[in-house]
């Protein structure tokens, strides 16, 4: 399988790193329009380690027009790992040249764009898959996993914290211009929002409580999503940290007897505190969210049976939720999700 990466910042690298490392897979191109981007292993950084460095160029092709890319090189699959804004066309050009594509999060900018994305994948007949990988990243699985046995309860509340100082570490760049990133909500709280859909699925209504800065759009939510249970799910995000706070993402899920506590910057980050017993962090999954979204992705084009972790439309949902976020905050109201 030969693949191309469209967009060589801090996540083409972390694409590459992960596609690397299947095997029958070459990454055979590599486009950016920006001619450093590919040599200059310093030119991007990121919230998570994992991104490569120093890039063996000796066997792929680079490129700076993804049209180009496509004209030449025979790829099966491409990685777009480009600015927001660039999600909806660059992934709608790759389906229409016959490529399965796996496009980062968030899907689009808007639900129209999202829409016109779904619908170019129906017409290829080529797999797209948008890059939620906390669906992927072993502690959030192994939380639903939990859930899901029954052991330990019904869900009693469920709380999910995603905070960065991206609005200062990337002051000036597409990241803090909202028409291009989609602002915090699209680019960070929307991780949690989207395993907040895939945990407990589509909530009736959501509520949401931010801070819109003036120039750099809602910087700062916390949201309730509301369904016909009484159990409290709620998430916060926020890009304001300052540098030298970094970054965090931890949850927290209280069921009828047991606590599930993850804190990405503690050992063991994953703790179960069960009714009458010790503490203990269960077994993972091998590997981290963006390898094994990868490998995912790999065998849905092969084929191979696998149960379902990530649609385009459930992507597209996650989008219709933080948008009715967003609303909530402007109107002051909860919204009801259509
Ligand atoms: N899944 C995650 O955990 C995660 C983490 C960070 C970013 N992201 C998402 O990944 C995407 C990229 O973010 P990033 O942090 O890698 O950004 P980045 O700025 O580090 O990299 C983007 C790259 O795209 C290149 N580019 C811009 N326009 C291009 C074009 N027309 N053709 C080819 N290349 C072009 C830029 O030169 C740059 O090298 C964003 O949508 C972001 O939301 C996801």
């Amino acid at each position: 399988m030969k693949v191309g990466i469209i967009g060589f910042g801090f996540m083409g690298r972390m694409h590459y790193r992960c596609w690397k490392a299947m095997e029958g897979v070459e990454v055979a191109a590599i486009c950016d329009a920006d001619p450093h981007a590919v040599t200059d292993p310093n030119k991007n950084k990121g919230n998570i380690a994992g991104a490569v460095g120093d890039v063996d160029l000796q066997n792929i092709s680079v490129y700076s027009d993804p049209s180009k890319m496509f004209a030449d090189k025979k790829l099966d699959a491409v990685s777009i790992t480009v600015p927001t804004f660039l999600h909806a066309p660059w992934t709608i050009k790759a389906l229409e040249a016959g490529l399965h594509v796996l496009c980062e999060k968030p899907m689009a900018l808007n639900l129209s764009e999202g829409k016109a994305m779904i619908d170019a994948a129906k017409r290829s007949g080529k797999v797209l898959q948008i890059g939620h990988c906390i669906r992927f990243w072993p502690e959030y699985v192994k939380a639903k996993d939990i859930i899901e046995s029954g052991t330990y309860g019904r869900v009693i509340a469920a709380t999910f914290q995603r905070l960065a100082a991206t609005a200062r570490s990337k002051e000036g760049s597409w990241f803090s211009n909202e028409a291009k990133s989609g602002g915090m909500v699209l680019d960070l709280h929307i991780h949690d929002t989207d395993f907040v859909q895939y945990l407990f699925g589509m909530p009736g209504s959501v509520c949401s409580h931010g801070v819109t800065i003036p120039g750099a759009g809602l910087s700062h939510v916390v949201t309730h999503y509301c369904y016909s249970d009484d159990k409290l799910v709620t998430a916060e995000g926020g890009w304001e940290m300052m540098p030298s706070f970094g970054f965090e993402m931890r949850f927290l899920i209280a069921l009828e007897k047991a606590t599930i506590s993850f804190d990405h910057r503690r050992q063991p980050t994953l703790k179960v505190c069960p009714v009458g017993g010790e503490v203990f962090t269960p077994p993972l999954g091998n590997g981290d969210g963006y390898s094994r979204q990868i490998e995912y992705f790999v065998r849905i084009i092969r084929g191979e049976s696998v149960p379902s972790v990530i649609t385009s439309q459930q992507a597209l949902d996650s989008l219709r939720i933080v948008e009715a976020e967003r609303e909530s905050v402007q109107k002051g109201k909860r919204v009801n999700i259509a």
